[in-house]
């Protein structure tokens, strides 16, 4: 199993990090356009392979993707992230043009590639490359609500005073800090309804909290996370590579389900070998209809923007 992770930075060198660390590919190829950068942070991280125990071989490379051929899985990480006080949709400018030329390279390499979008805004830019390359709908995937969902249960457990490990939970919609919807109808606790732990108003705090946590952390850090959106990313990874099935939500082509068409949102979806195996309808009740359907018309207002 051959990964790609382009963009070197600190998403894409954390993201290839978990990957290794997880040992269950064979090799991860890092490409960044910075000269020698990639090479220096493949470098670096072999020589942690003895000490943390992993086989996977990492290599880097400037710029040049004949090094990423046959490539099982790619995952672009590429353009610029945020800075404090702006938002993912600013962004579409410089990064548009990045993830199209990006995608165009890794696809000329791996024709079978399955990719793997997280540069911002996310749901945006997993949308233009289903609309500049000709993969199937199956083998492009936006990464963001496996994040956010990873950040609702962060904000849970904190609240409930418990271990993430007990806590089940999932944010769809778009990946912006108006688009996101924690369903926190449906977090639980081991089974147990999180309304039985926790108020109303505690669980507005989390919902709140949840919606901005990639903006709080750009505020404390100067620039977006790594650590977490790293840690999602190898999941999506692991579960399409070991055909786990594992449900995550993932910013998908959507082609009716949950009422909305032609944009990528996010929604669950059951990742295997053969990439998006199947997106899965949640029963939503009607506020949770309309705020979706609200998230929906702002991740379309971002993709308009892609023709000007
Ligand atoms: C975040 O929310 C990178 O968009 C990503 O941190």
């Amino acid at each position: 199993m051959k990964v790609t992770v382009v963009g070197a930075g600190a998403v894409g060198a954390s993201c290839a990090e978990y990957i290794a660390i997880k040992n269950f590919a064979s090799e991860v190829v890092l490409v960044d356009i910075k000269e020698n950068f990639a090479e220096g942070k493949a470098m670096d991280l072999m020589q942690t392979a003895s000490l943390n125990g992993f086989d996977t071989k990492i290599v880097g490379s400037t710029n040049d993707y004949s090094k990423t051929q046959g490539s099982d899985i790619a995952v672009i990480t590429s353009g610029i992230p945020r800075k404090p006080g702006m938002t993912r949709e600013e962004l579409i400018g410089i990064n548009a043009g990045i993830v199209k030329t990006v995608s165009e390279n890794l696809i000329k390499q791996s024709p079978n590639v399955i990719l793997i979008i997280v540069s911002n805004p996310m749901d945006t830019m997993t949308y233009l490359v289903h609309q500049t390359t000709n993969l199937p709908k199956n083998r492009i995937i936006g990464m963001g609500g496996a994040l956010d969902s990873a950040r609702f249960k962060y904000r849970l457990a904190e609240a409930m005073d418990c271990p993430s490990s007990d806590v089940d939970g999932m944010v769809i919609g778009g990946h912006s800090d108006k688009g996101m919807l924690p369903l926190t109808r449906l977090a639980s606790r081991n089974s147990v309804r999180v309304s039985e732990f926790i108020t109303d108003e505690r669980l507005m705090e989390v919902l709140e909290s949840t919606k901005v946590g990639g903006a709080t952390l750009t505020g404390m850090l100067g620039t977006s996370a790594w650590y977490a959106p790293g840690a999602a990313v190898s999941s999506l990874v692991q579960s399409i590579a070991c055909d786990q099935k594992k449900m995550y939500p993932c910013s998908v082509l959507v082609e009716g389900e949950y009422g909305l068409s032609d944009l990528c949102i996010g929604v669950p979806v059951i990742l295997g070998k053969n990439g998006i195996e199947k997106i899965v309808e949640l029963d939503l009740n009607d506020d949770e209809k309309a705020k979706l359907k609200e998230s929906a018309e702002g991740v379309k207002k971002t993709n308009s923007l892609l023709d000007s």
